[in-house]
């Protein structure tokens, strides 16, 4: 029996960056930004025409609620275009669309059909050709937005420095881990929005101005964040991406294999971050730092809880260390909290994420029932 090791002390310097890091960067964001004012210029006379595009593949469940949804659109409906690009849907989702169509006739709207799913953001490109909008609005079919949002949308757009703007996303059901987790990135993203952009953005709405997609050669098709890789891009042209406060929408969470929909999400994100983390430019000193720290918190800080958990748990069971078993206990027990709960969860996800994505990018992904 030891009363502590080197390894212990190694550990401990490994738990402290790895929990130190994010809380400082999330109490310095939250009190440097988040009730800072935006700095931007409002022009309420900003009425561009706007194309929607909704991506769909097997969405026969929710389609027809989803076009309702977009229908109730407080924009005017003569500046609103819809364009459903669907990747060959084995479940009637185009027929479905096609009826939808057929009894909406003030709604401009069509459906385009591809004869081969190529994934999400390939299916975006497509449609991007037949977007006849100066602004191009992407959603995904299992999520709600307000009636507001393609108004709100706009408005945050006729600054000429924004070239893109997301939402804040909210559980549509009751779901404890997505609303603890829900509510502390949701922050992160609107105070790193006021810092300058967030490079991480939500397909269930992320709205672009045209001319800044065409300009980066449209939607990644090589990675699977589409939304939050397209944003980092057009920030990285000097136009902002961000996140307002006041645009939230309700999004449809799976009803089984929960941890797997996280695990491909973690996928696609630590794919875009390790595609900006290995590009080289120049951009605002804010945002700068924003990417360091956000490609540190999803590529290296999840190894760090697992090389300090490792390494306490040779050093109990070699050296029976006192320090490195009360620890371990502690860390356990501190899993009643549900927000260092929620954290672990989020570091295993990572974790999973990076080991899976050396076998499998999920550019095409299995549908999950919602
Ligand atoms: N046309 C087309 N082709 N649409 C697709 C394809 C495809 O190959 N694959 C998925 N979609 C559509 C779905 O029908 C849905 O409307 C939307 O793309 C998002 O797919 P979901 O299955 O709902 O995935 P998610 O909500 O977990 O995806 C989230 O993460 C992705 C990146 O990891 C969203 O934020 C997506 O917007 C984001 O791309
Ligand atoms: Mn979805």
């Amino acid at each position: 029996m030891r009363l502590y090791t080197v390894l212990d002390i190694v550990a401990l310097i490994l738990a402290l960056i790895h929990f130190g890091i994010p809380l400082t960067y999330y109490f310095y964001l939250k009190n440097k930004y988040l009730n800072k004012p935006w700095n931007i210029k409002i022009n309420p006379n900003y009425k561009p025409k706007v194309t929607i595009i909704v991506p769909t593949y097997n969405e026969a469940k929710l389609i027809w609620k989803k076009l309702d949804n977009l229908a109730e659109q407080t924009y005017p409906k003569n500046l609103t275009e819809i364009i459903v690009i669907d990747s060959a849907s084995t479940d009637r989702t185009p027929e479905i669309v096609k009826k939808w169509i057929e009894q909406h006739p003030n709604i401009n709207i069509k459906l385009i059909q591809e004869p081969e799913r190529k994934g999400k953001a390939h299916a975006l490109n497509h449609a991007l050709q037949h977007a006849t909008g100066e602004i191009v609005v992407i959603t995904d079919v299992d999520c709600w937005w307000p009636k507001n949002a393609l108004q709100e949308a706009v408005k945050w757009l006729s600054d000429p420095t924004i070239g893109a703007v997301s939402c804040i996303k909210k559980p549509a059901t009751p779901h404890t881990t997505e609303e603890t987790y829900r509510k502390y990135y949701n922050t992160l993203r609107i105070a790193e929005s006021k810092a300058y952009s967030t490079p991480i953005f939500h397909g269930e709405l992320a709205a672009y101005k045209k001319t800044l997609l065409q300009k980066i050669g449209g939607f990644p098709t090589n990675i699977g964040a589409d939304d939050s890789h397209t944003a980092a891009k057009i920030a990285l042209t000097e136009h902002r991406a961000i996140i307002p406060e006041n645009l939230e929408v309700k999004e449809l969470i799976p009803k089984k294999n929960y941890p797997l929909w996280r695990i491909r999400r973690a996928q696609h994100l630590i794919q875009h971050f390790t595609k900006i983390a290995n590009t080289r430019s120049k951009t605002n000193s804010s945002y700068r730092k924003v990417l360091a720290l956000e490609i540190f918190l999803h590529l290296i800080n999840p190894w760090l809880l697992v090389i300090a958990s490792l390494l306490l748990l040779a050093s109990s069971l070699v050296f029976h260390s006192l320090l490195a078993i009360s620890i371990l206990i502690l860390g356990v027990i501190l899993l009643m909290l549900r927000e260092y709960r929620v954290w672990v969860i989020k570091q295993i996800i990572l974790i999973l994420a990076a080991l899976r994505n050396t076998q499998a990018k999920e550019i095409t992904w299995k549908k999950q029932a919602k």
